[in-house]
């Protein structure tokens, strides 16, 4: 059976991690636009010229570039028994251009996306972006406050250079919550009323989430 989830949340609040469990365990895709964008920019690419300059001041990419991006990403062969969407739609103006798309890439798609959201304090979040460390190699997500690094420099997992994101600065992660709040937040009600979304406590730690969120699958 075909199975499409959406993961909506604040800078920090896990999309990331959990939705690469998620991957891991269904096999399905994971589409991380903030990732595929990160990756036209170190293409070197026009659109990832565009992309970085939205992104380096904690704005939303416009539409059309977000929008052309995710119908070539679902177009994909790999997507025909679903996707895992992370940090997309982030508007309301990007829902509505998902629902279009999702028309268009299979017209007789019946299935209804399942749509989390992270819900968690802001107050928590600052403290995990300024600490968090993800590998250019393999792309594991580390938190180095939470989670004793024996390098941290070096992935445990595979080896690879562990980054931090130019954004995770305390000053754009609050230019990013603010985009969040104005921008994303209106989507909460709106699937709310669709009937498509699934609160989960991601205040909890990683392994509990990852418990709730499997738990409530539908
Ligand atoms: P994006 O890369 O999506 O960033 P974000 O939404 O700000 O979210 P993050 O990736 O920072 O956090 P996350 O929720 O994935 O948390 P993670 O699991 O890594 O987007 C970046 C930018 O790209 C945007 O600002 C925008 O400009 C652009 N963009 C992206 N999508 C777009 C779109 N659709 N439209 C337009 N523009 C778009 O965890 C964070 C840290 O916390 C890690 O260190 C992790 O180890 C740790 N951690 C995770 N869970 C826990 C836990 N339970 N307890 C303790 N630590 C934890
Ligand atoms: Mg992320």
């Amino acid at each position: 059976m075909k199975q499409e989830f959406i993961f909506i949340g604040p800078p920090g609040s896990g999309k990331g991690t959990q939705t690469k469990m998620l991957a891991k365990d269904s096999k399905l895709p994971h589409i991380d636009t903030g990732a595929l964008l990160r990756a036209e920019i170190a293409s070197g690419s026009e659109d990832g010229k565009l992309a970085n300059s939205f992104m380096e001041k904690g704005q939303l990419v416009p539409l059309e570039l977000v929008s052309r991006i995710i119908k070539n990403r679902l177009m994909k062969s790999d997507c025909d028994n679903g996707f895992i969407l992370d940090g997309y739609p982030r508007s309301l103006e990007q829902a509505y251009a998902l629902d279009d798309i999702l028309k268009e890439v299979d017209a007789n798609n019946s299935v209804q996306p399942q749509v989390f959201y992270f819900d968690v304090a802001q107050e928590k979040l600052v403290e995990r972006l300024v600490n968090r460390r993800s590998c250019a190699d393999c792309g594991s997500i580390f938190n180095l406050k939470t989670m004793s690094l024996e390098d941290e420099t070096k992935c445990p997992k595979c080896g690879g250079a562990l980054t931090r994101r130019d954004d995770d600065t305390e000053e754009v992660a609050n230019k990013r919550f603010a985009t969040y709040f104005a921008q994303t937040e209106p989507l909460i009600d709106m699937y709310k009323e669709r009937e498509w979304l699934t609160t989960l406590d991601a205040s909890l730690d990683i392994d509990s989430i990852y418990k709730n969120l499997v738990g409530a699958i539908k």
